[in-house]
């Protein structure tokens, strides 16, 4: 069973991504906990070399916790593309490059859409998945998955958000991640969503 945390704990969010740990404290702001971030610690990035993003979450949070001597928030996220065989996966961050360019991201995306004639918004099916994991610093792990569906727009449309965002467009809606408020993408993405699993789980009311 997971352990919880407490109003006013200490919680390092352990990643590197500035638009992950912005979304995080987003979330986590209602629960007053004391949220510090892993580069703010100058905590190193452990290589992901996990199968899944379960696997990775979990040795991200183990690695955090471990090296702050706090308890540790990980997100382990990505785009996964239905005709693409779920790539990039636990790939997405990867595709950037060493630069980070998620245009050049995008843009790969897109050619492997077109190369598999995958013109229509039906044949452009995606999701993003996000699995969090909270470790202790005695080495207790508890992790949570949320997904959100949807269709891959091109081009890229809006600045809101990060990575993938401009070409995600959520099942039923009419702006992308990339155009929407940061309170409209709260309200149904993948993190939102493992986000109350978490909650529910590990924070105490
Ligand atoms: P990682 O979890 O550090 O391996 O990186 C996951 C990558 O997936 C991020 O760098 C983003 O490119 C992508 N990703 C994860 N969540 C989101 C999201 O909410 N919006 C857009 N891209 C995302």
């Amino acid at each position: 069973m997971a352990w919880k945390l407490r109003k006013g704990d200490r919680l390092v969010v352990a990643s590197h991504n500035p638009g992950k740990v912005r979304e995080i404290r987003d979330l986590l702001a209602p629960f007053h906990v004391d949220a510090v971030s892993a580069a703010e610690l100058d905590l190193p990035e452990p290589e992901e070399t996990g199968a899944t993003f379960i696997a990775n979450a979990g040795l991200k949070a183990r690695a955090a916790a471990e090296a702050s001597g706090l308890p540790a928030l990980a997100d382990d996220s990505g785009l996964e593309v239905a005709v693409l065989g779920g790539a990039p996966g636990i790939y997405s961050a990867r595709w950037a490059g060493a630069g980070k360019d998620f245009s050049i991201a995008m843009e790969r995306v897109e050619k492997d859409l077109g190369e598999k004639g995958a013109a229509v918004q039906d044949a452009r099916g995606a999701n993003f998945t996000c699995a969090l994991a909270l470790a202790s610093p005695n080495g207790a792990c508890d992790t949570f998955e949320g997904k959100v569906f949807g269709t891959l727009v091109w081009p890229p449309r809006g600045d809101k958000g990060f990575g993938y965002d401009p070409i995600f467009l959520p099942r039923g809606g009419a702006l992308t991640f990339g155009e929407m408020e940061p309170e409209e993408k709260h309200a149904q993405s993948h993190r939102a969503r493992a986000f109350e699993l978490f909650v529910k789980a590990c924070l105490e009311e």
